[in-house]
């Protein structure tokens, strides 16, 4: 057996995709029985992006991201031996999207799977795709958390179907020979006797009894909207300050904290729990909805291209969503 030489890893680029087609809570008001006043102030968003089902969807918007944190690290497809794919609404379930995505970035042979994490597909695939190269066994992964949600929301209900929206987030990750650079600390965590929260049955016998009365159809998802806003607000603060307690940082010494957007609401209370300042927690929820794996890679995105974190800065991503399931990534770019 050969030994394992330590090495850290370098985000080399990063890329994000959402589809031009806005859906403002104005377009809600007309198809369903609500207002842009309680969906603004309920969850914080006033508009978001949805696929064209004929022509768009979690392949088209993985592989678009992916191809633009490609072209930002300076690299092909070809120089990829891995994709990760962090979706709960993959194309098909066969083949993953991860492969069709190598396909078309023209990265075959580069081993490619989809990874289900819900809310937190991009962070659990940023931390696998880390833990892989500092393994030995990869030298260049992209990684993507996607969603188009659009796909498997009930538009006839308006308790879940306005908090949705579509998007991508991509992270290119390469060997470094610096072993202090890449991913510091990371956890990842799931307690499934919570699934029933936030789920998509496709079949009658996945429904639990005390939830067979709900309208929304088979194939779309449903929430106990309720019992997942206790979940996130004391998961998601637990998870920074674990975070921070395990690195040893201060909210001082982090450029940015990368969080999923999820409820704007959930958001606000769980950064004055912690007592992070807002220009540190930046949210993008207003534009985009919750984009579900989508979200976290998005942001993540726009910050670096709006140079709110670059190379030397500390960054702190988390995610938390359906499964039920968690995750932090703590970054030096
Ligand atoms: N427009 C107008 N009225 C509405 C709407 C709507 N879109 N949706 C529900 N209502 C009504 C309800 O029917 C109810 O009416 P009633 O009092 O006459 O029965 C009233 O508003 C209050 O409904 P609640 O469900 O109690 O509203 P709540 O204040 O809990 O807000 C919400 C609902 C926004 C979904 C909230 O529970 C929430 O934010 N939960 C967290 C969900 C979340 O963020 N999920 C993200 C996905 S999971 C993740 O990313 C981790």
């Amino acid at each position: 057996m050969s030994a394992v030489s330590p090495c850290g890893v370098r985000l080399a680029g990063t890329g994000s995709a959402v589809p031009p087609r806005v859906l403002h809570n104005r377009d809600l008001e007309r198809m369903m029985d609500t207002t842009d006043e309680w969906i603004t102030q309920r969850t914080g968003i006033r508009e978001r992006r949805i696929c064209d089902p004929r022509t768009e969807g979690t392949f088209t918007l993985g592989r678009d991201a992916l191809a633009r944190a490609l072209d930002e690290a300076g690299m092909k497809g070809s120089d990829l031996d891995l994709i990760i794919c962090g979706t709960c609404t993959p194309e098909m379930a066969c083949p993953s999207n991860a492969c069709r995505i190598a396909a078309a970035l023209d990265a075959t042979p580069a081993a490619a799977f989809d990874l289900t994490a819900a809310c937190c597909g991009f962070v659990y695939s940023l931390n696998v795709g880390e833990s892989l190269i500092r393994s030995g066994r990869f030298r260049s992964v992209g990684v993507i958390g996607v969603d188009a949600m659009s796909t498997a929301i009930d538009y006839d209900d308006r308790s879940v179907s306005i908090l949705f929206g579509d998007a991508a987030g991509a992270a290119v990750l390469v060997r470094d020979d610096d072993p202090g650079k890449g991913c510091i600390y990371q956890r990842m965590h799931a307690d499934g006797r919570g699934w029933a929260s936030l789920y998509i049955p496709r079949r009658e016998q996945e429904v639990p009894a005390d939830d067979r009365e709900n309208p929304i159809r088979l194939g779309c998802l449903r929430m106990n909207g309720r019992e997942v806003f206790k979940f996130a607000v004391n998961r998601f603060r637990e998870t920074v300050e674990d975070a921070l307690a395990g690195t040893g940082l201060s909210v001082d010494d982090v450029a940015q904290f990368v969080c999923h957007q999820s409820n704007l609401r959930i958001i606000e209370a769980a950064r004055e729990r912690i007592g992070i300042p807002s220009e540190k927690m930046p949210v993008n929820i207003d534009r985009f909805g919750n984009s579900s794996a989508g979200s976290a890679g998005l942001l993540l995105d726009q910050l670096r291209k709006d140079g709110k974190c670059g190379a030397g800065d500390t960054v702190v991503v988390v995610a938390f969503g359906g499964g039920m399931t968690w995750a932090s990534s703590v970054w030096r770019l």
